[in-house]
């Protein structure tokens, strides 16, 4: 890129990094995609998408040919704009602790080519503290940037039109930082909500962790409802219709993937473990495919018996298999069941799967695990399991 671009995103290639780069490049700006992944930067170059996200294909290839994007492996990147946006994984640990370093190391990565002047923005979901931790650092290396944290909270497959339409929450511990991170985002949102950096912090931990809650309460009165012989979905939808204070009442279904779990946990551990609806949460939602095959144990002869699991990633309509619990019930379905078959029409990244024609034609027990809408229409005799209500025909197991 012969000029310097407005902005360069740290993690550039990742879930959150490159729609935000694809936005930004859309709405005008010039943005460089710096990650460490050399294979999704190569494909971002190529105008490949390194996963799949509705809508972003046709931008990718729109600012692709104006110049305005482009992605790179090389750190030095960092020192050519005037705003650094951090969005790198923010994981847990096997204890189950937020890996405090991750953040550390790749600051520690950029620092070297920081430069006085420029507007440093987190974006990753950080645990409490972090923003804190990173202007000690900056500091310490005698580099004088404006630090802000401004999260994301767009879900993955409806980022290229949340991004334009969410609120950003902006927060800084100066009003110059403020400024500057609350007009790049105004490129997007005219939203904007001012935080302090640590109520930010706590906002977005607050803000996965209410959803995982939600879910789980759901699950749970799913199991309530299973377990006494009744349809949770018809009961369900009898609360909400026409019924506000209750309509957001979610259906039954595995609440996983990438961010929810890891950031309710984030939390715990930022509350010194002491989080006990959250840590419940966990027991519930991570429980599903255990009661999923107890309750299937008892209605059939698993371990005589070739059961497929349908739908491998976390969410619908979605490629991403991370933190799917579609995994855990395939790995309990190896324990008990005679075979395990799993099929998934967007996943590419997992070599087992295989055709929905080889699933049909051999299994006896089908398991919707992710709700996909082509498994809304399956023609088959075979028995079929449908916690999430796909075919609208209740989801009692
Ligand atoms: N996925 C979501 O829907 C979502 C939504 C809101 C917020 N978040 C948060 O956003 C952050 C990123 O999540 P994600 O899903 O995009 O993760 P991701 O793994 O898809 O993307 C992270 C990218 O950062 C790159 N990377 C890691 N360390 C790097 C470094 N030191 N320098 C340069 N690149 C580096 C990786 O190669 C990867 O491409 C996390 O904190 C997550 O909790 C995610």
């Amino acid at each position: 890129m012969p000029t310097p671009p407005d902005v360069v995103i740290v993690g550039g290639c990742g879930h959150v990094g490159l729609p935000l780069g694809l936005a930004f490049a859309d709405r005008g700006l010039s943005v460089a995609l710096y990650d460490l992944n050399r294979n999704a930067v190569d494909k971002v170059n190529r105008g490949e998408l390194p996963f799949s996200e509705p809508g972003a294909a046709d931008v990718l290839e729109r600012v692709l040919a104006t110049g305005r994007l482009r992605a790179t492996a090389d750190p030095a990147a960092t020192a050519s704009a005037d705003h650094v946006v951090v969005v790198i994984g923010t994981p847990i640990d096997a204890h189950l602790n937020p890996d405090l370093d991750a953040v550390r190391r790749a600051i520690d990565d950029i620092t070297a080519n920081l430069r006085d002047g420029q507007a440093l923005v987190l974006r990753s979901t950080v645990y409490p503290g972090v923003t804190a931790m990173v202007e000690r650092l900056v500091a310490d290396k005698g580099i004088d940037v404006d630090v802000a944290f401004c999260p994301e909270r767009i879900a993955e497959g409806t980022a290229m039109t949340e991004l334009f339409e969410l609120p950003q929450i902006v927060a800084a511990r100066n009003p110059r930082a403020v400024e500057r991170a609350a007009k790049l985002f105004q490129n997007l949102t005219h939203e904007i909500v001012v935080l302090e950096p640590e109520e930010a912090e706590l906002a977005k931990l607050f803000t996965n962790t209410w959803r995982y809650i939600k879910f789980a309460t759901a699950n749970q009165l799913y199991m309530i409802a299973n377990d006494f012989g009744l349809d949770y979905e018809r009961i369900r939808s009898a609360v909400a219709y026409n019924y506000p204070r209750a309509s957001d009442l979610p259906g039954a279904g595995f609440a996983a993937g990438p961010c929810l779990f890891k950031d309710t946990m984030q939390l715990a551990a930022f509350n010194n473990n002491n989080f006990l609806l959250g840590q419940a949460s966990v027991m519930v939602n991570e429980g599903l495919p255990l009661y999923l095959v107890a309750r299937l144990e008892e209605r059939f002869d698993l371990p005589s018996m070739t059961v497929a699991v349908l739908g491998m990633a976390f969410k619908a309509e979605s490629d991403d298999i991370r933190s799917s619990l579609s995994y855990k019930l395939k790995r309990i379905l190896h324990f008990k069941a005679r075979a395990v078959l799993c099929h998934d029409p967007y996943v590419t990244s997992d070599p087992d799967l295989v055709s929905l024609d080889d699933v049909l034609g051999v299994a006896d027990l089908l398991v919707i695990a992710t709700p996909h809408a082509e498994y809304a229409n399956l023609d088959t005799d075979v028995p079929i399991v449908d916690i999430w209500n796909v075919r609208g025909q209740g989801v009692r197991v």
